[in-house]
């Protein structure tokens, strides 16, 4: 069967990735606000919940996590060929995963690295995950004791640990505007 091209009406998913604490669940959110005033529908997959709900059963390794992304990429592309913006906010270490998600798009794709220093990220650790990683008792924490691979081709990187949260949504707006995405966003 022929791929189905993405509709004219610009759709597109904005892939956010990066080290855990990086900011990616808080920018699509902050990111979806602003899309969402503008009038645009938005869904946002966020690799934890996507995690519950769609790989109950896949673990950390290296398969386990390009499959788990191939499975969010999927659902992603599907949301957008009915012109909804899809935000992805998932770690994604792997280059290949990227790439095959940018595959399976086929199209619009954005892909955006929050690049942060492991240190930053250690300090702000929103949900412990780096202090139980270094206390041993999780395995295959990214950044700790589990790869990060320098993102080859994003279309934007957002240092995180450098701008605000406002300033950083309004980087990603300013990129998607740019490529006519999205109108010009006012400022919030
Ligand atoms: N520029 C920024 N962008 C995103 N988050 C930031 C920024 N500066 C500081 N933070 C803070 O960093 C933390 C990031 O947490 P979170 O979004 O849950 O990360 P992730 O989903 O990548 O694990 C939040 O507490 C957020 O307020
Ligand atoms: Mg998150």
């Amino acid at each position: 069967m022929p791929e189905t091209p993405l509709p004219e009406a610009p759709s597109f998913v904005l892939w956010i990735e990066g080290l855990p604490c990086a900011g990616k669940t808080t920018l699509a959110h902050a990111v979806a606000d602003r899309l969402g005033a503008a009038g645009r529908k938005v869904q946002i997959l966020d690799g934890d919940e996507m995690r519950r709900m769609f790989s109950p059963e896949l673990g950390f390794s290296r398969k386990d996590r390009e499959f788990h992304a191939r499975r969010v990429s999927y659902v992603a592309r599907m949301l957008a060929g009915h012109g909804i913006v899809a935000i992805v906010a998932m770690i994604t270490p792997y280059e290949t995963s990227r790439q095959a998600a940018r595959a399976e798009v086929a199209g619009r794709f954005v892909e955006v690295w929050l690049r942060c220093p492991i240190e930053v990220c250690r300090e702000r650790d929103v949900k412990g995950l780096y202090a139980r990683a270094a206390q041993g008792g999780v395995a295959r924490v990214t950044g700790v004791n589990d790869p990060f691979e320098e993102p080859l081709r994003p279309e934007l990187i957002v240092d995180t640990n450098r701008l605000s949260v406002p300033q950083s949504t309004d980087r990603i707006l300013r990129y998607l505007a740019e490529q006519r995405l999205v109108p010009a966003v006012p400022a919030a």
